[in-house]
């Protein structure tokens, strides 16, 4: 990855940098000023003294980055890196910060890897970079307008104060990108962010292709996750809906810090700092198991951890390739056994029963217990009881299944059912799956 570039800019602009190395290095300070640079081995840390923004080398690499750590943790614990595809390479490196406000990392050639390219200050105030106790480093001006932080533009790690946005009108959003490797902090495969289709969803995907989801927020919880309820930590979201914009936040909940980060694995670990050990404890992470895999089972099939094989199809439902499924290979999912009654009876001239536990005449729907609700569900604002909800799906004939969830409403599904994941343990949502009625009298 060559994008290391002298341009005559820069040399012109390095003329200009009164490189007044910060030599007081004993003295803790947070702030670097126009002209003023820190050079590798010095760091500014945050007033607080919990976070140093300075130079460090991952794991076993001898390569040099730029980056923001926890300062007083025995284990390296990087939140944010600069420069992640373009290492220094040896002990050279120098962080300026320019009279019109941009950070420059350098390398001893006068090479620039990395900046921030923040617009440049046409006024004449003065413009600080700092180290905040959050972790944010910002780049401000004097009358406290920020021009650029780090927390716009983050890695792999969400610390309280963060933002995980979706602004539908610009298509703009947060994505936190996993590191390659514990090795190597460039951009891995692995990322995470809001559901582009605007459901309120946290994906992690694997390159194009999700990997996992989070289902939906109902106020306390992701209906689709074991995690604990969030909202004791501070944990909401936000929504703007005449921006078409939301975003997901969360506030220190005690003096207890906590992070989420998206492993290089593409797991998500969510940990507490112990105060007694100054080391980090696990309390989440996802996906855990096979089953969380988004999808793993395909359209129609649902996948529990506690069964062999974990892929059945729903009842009502058979293997496209019954030899295939046999054998472990669900890749052509699960199709309907007996069409809907209203996929074949004209809708108008249907008499349309609610026949549940019914004996073959028109549709109905039997529950599944517990599950991780499929994705791409739509939403009926109008609708606020079970009943309503069943009523209106069994009117649409395009509708497969619906779910009254607490906290959130009517959701039903009119396009495949994708991903149902049977929790082990008490967490999950009752799923209604419509079927023909000849199907409601069956054992599955
Ligand atoms: C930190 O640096 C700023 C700007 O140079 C200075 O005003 C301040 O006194 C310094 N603080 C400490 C604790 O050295
Ligand atoms: C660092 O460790 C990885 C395995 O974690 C290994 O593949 C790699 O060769 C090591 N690199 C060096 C420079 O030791
Ligand atoms: C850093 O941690 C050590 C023990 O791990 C402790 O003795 C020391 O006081 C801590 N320093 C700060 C500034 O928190
Ligand atoms: C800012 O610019 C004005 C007008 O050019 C000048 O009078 C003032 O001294 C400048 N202030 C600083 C801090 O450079
Ligand atoms: C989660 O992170 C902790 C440290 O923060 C680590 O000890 C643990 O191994 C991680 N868990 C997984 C599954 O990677
Ligand atoms: C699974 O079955 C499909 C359809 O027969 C086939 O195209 C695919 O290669 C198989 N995949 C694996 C991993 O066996
Ligand atoms: C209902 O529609 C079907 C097929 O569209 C038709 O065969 C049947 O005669 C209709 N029944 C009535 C009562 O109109
Ligand atoms: C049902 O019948 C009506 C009139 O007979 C027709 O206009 C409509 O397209 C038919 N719908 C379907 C889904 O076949």
């Amino acid at each position: 990855m060559n994008s290391t570039k002298r341009t005559h800019l820069l040399s012109s602009l390095l003329i200009f940098i009164n490189t007044t190395v910060l030599s007081r290095f004993s003295l803790a300070n947070d702030t670097l000023t126009q002209g003023q640079s820190i050079k590798d081995g010095q760091t500014l840390l945050s007033s607080s003294k919990i976070f140093d923004l300075g130079f460090f080398s991952p794991g076993n690499s001898t390569s040099r980055y730029l980056g923001v750590y926890y300062h007083n943790i025995s284990t390296q614990s990087v939140v944010w890196v600069a420069n992640r595809g373009t290492p220094i390479t040896n002990s050279g490196g120098i962080l300026t910060l320019t009279s019109s406000g941009n950070l420059l990392l350098l390398n001893d050639q006068g090479n620039l890897l990395w900046s921030t390219k923040s617009n440049p200050i046409v006024s004449n105030t003065s413009v600080t970079a700092r180290i905040l106790d959050s972790g944010e480093l910002v780049i401000g001006s004097g009358d406290g307008t920020v021009i650029w932080s780090s927390f716009d533009h983050p890695t792999d790690t969400f610390l309280p104060g963060m933002k995980v946005s979706l602004d539908r009108k610009t298509g703009t959003r947060t994505v936190f990108r996993a590191w390659k490797s514990p090795n190597d902090p460039s951009k891995g495969k692995y990322s995470l962010g809001l559901d582009l289709s605007g459901s309120g969803q946290i994906f992690i995907w694997k390159g194009r292709r999700p990997r996992w989801r989070s289902g939906q927020w109902d106020g306390t919880r992701f209906i689709g996750s074991t995690m604990r309820p969030l909202y004791l930590y501070g944990f909401k979201p936000i929504v703007d809906n005449s921006q078409n914009s939301m975003y997901f936040t969360f506030t220190q909940f005690n003096s207890t810090p906590l992070r989420f980060v998206l492993q290089w694995d593409g797991v998500e670990n969510t940990s507490i700092l112990v105060e007694q050990t100054k080391d980090w404890r696990s309390v989440w992470v996802q996906p855990v198991n096979e089953c969380e895999t988004y999808g793993k089972c395909r359209d129609y099939g649902i996948c529990s951890s506690d069964r062999v094989p974990i892929c059945s199809c729903l009842r009502g439902f058979e293997p496209r390739f019954s030899e295939e499924y046999n054998s472990g290979n669900w890749s052509g999912g699960c199709v309907r056994k007996n069409p809907l009654q209203c996929e074949l009876v004209n809708s108008t001239n249907r008499s349309n029963k609610n026949i549940t536990g019914g004996n073959g005449q028109g549709d109905g729907f039997y529950k599944l217990q517990a599950v991780k609700v499929p994705d791409l569900a739509d939403w009926q604002s109008t609708v606020v009881n079970g009943e309503d909800c069943r009523s209106s799906c069994l009117k649409n004939c395009s509708c497969k299944a619906y779910s009254y969830v607490s906290g959130i409403g009517c959701l039903f599904w009119g396009p495949n059912l994708i991903d149902i994941y049977q929790f082990p343990q008490g967490s999950g949502s009752d799923l209604y799956i419509k079927v023909a009625g000849s199907e409601l009298g069956k054992r599955c």
